[in-house]
């Protein structure tokens, strides 16, 4: 790291040593972490001209774990997330921006429910990022989340804290018994990475996201079985599910609701960068 206190030559400098450690976005990356150091916007560095020794020091700190491939957001503390910051850290799954895409066809399905108010599931709730997004853009709605993990239902409490979420601690296969036939909209993203898989998954994930939060048996779609029997539990007829599932998965993960017979406009959707992503699914019985 240079001992120049321009935080251009700052910038450029750990950028070049997060992109030789394999880090996917170096520029992004770096810009991030030295805002977050100064106390700024990332927006506002352009305006920055000089950093104080002391931030210095820790942005190299900072540098140096990144490189290590030590997630972005355990870095800072904080995942963004549409419109609300997330807590992160160890024992918790970082929300990623793709399922931004399936938190919005979530809400806009629960914003058509308007003579009642709109009852939605985020099962598999991790940080609470999705079950957050709704309460906070869609104040009317009754949300309810569950999480099985001990650790990640610590930071969907801190999370959720406040939002009027009905957050809870179990297993998905069995929550909610009390909202049998009642909810709107079942939105979930659960772990969907077949055990196969396991060699091609970015460090960051691998040794920083939780293993339950990641596997799901040999094809990846255990979770997604168990998802498409809860939701049709939980559902009133007409109700939609919406899921996020792996891209090499457009076909098969559709394929559980499809088989099940219990499903009418069984849909699969691609994310921005034109990659299946999530599918969607309405009760027909
Ligand atoms: C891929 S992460 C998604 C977290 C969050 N919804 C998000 O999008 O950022 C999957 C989450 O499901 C949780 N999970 C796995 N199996 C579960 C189950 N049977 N019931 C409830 N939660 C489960 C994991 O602990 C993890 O937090």
């Amino acid at each position: 790291m240079p001992s120049a206190t321009d935080p251009r030559a700052q910038v450029a400098a750990a950028a070049a040593r997060l992109e030789a450690a394999g880090v996917a976005s170096p520029v992004n990356d770096a810009e991030i972490l030295l805002a977050h150091v100064l106390g700024i916007r990332r927006g506002d560095l352009v305006l920055a001209t000089d950093v104080p020794a002391a931030d210095a020091a820790r942005f190299e700190d900072l540098v140096g774990r990144r490189a290590q491939r030590i997630p972005l957001q355990h870095l800072t503390g904080t995942a963004g997330f549409r419109y609300v910051d997330l807590a992160v850290g160890p024992g918790v799954f970082t929300p990623r921006p793709e399922t931004e895409l399936l938190a919005g066809w979530a809400l806009e399905r629960a914003r058509e429910v308007v003579e009642r108010v709109p009852v939605v599931v985020d099962l598999c709730t991790g940080s609470g990022a999705i079950a957050a997004s709704i309460a906070h853009e869609l104040p009317g709605a009754a949300v309810h989340a569950v999480e099985l993990d001990p650790d990640a239902f610590t930071w969907a409490q801190r999370n959720l804290s406040g939002t009027g979420v009905d957050l809870r601690e179990g297993d998905m296969a069995d929550a909610f018994d009390d909202l049998d036939g009642l909810v709107d909209v079942v939105v979930c993203n659960p772990p969907y990475i077949p055990l196969t898989a396991y060699d091609g998954v970015a460090a960051e994930a691998r040794e920083h996201d939780p293993a339950l939060a990641l596997f799901s048996g040999e094809d990846g779609l255990d979770a997604m079985r168990v998802l498409e029997r809860v939701a049709a539990r939980l559902l009133r007829t007409g109700g939609v599910v919406g899921a996020e599932h792996a891209d090499l998965q457009g076909t098969s993960a559709p394929g559980v609701f499809a088989s099940s017979g219990r499903w009418v406009d069984v849909r699969d959707h691609h994310d921005l960068a034109g990659r299946p992503r999530y599918l969607t699914a309405r009760l027909a019985r």
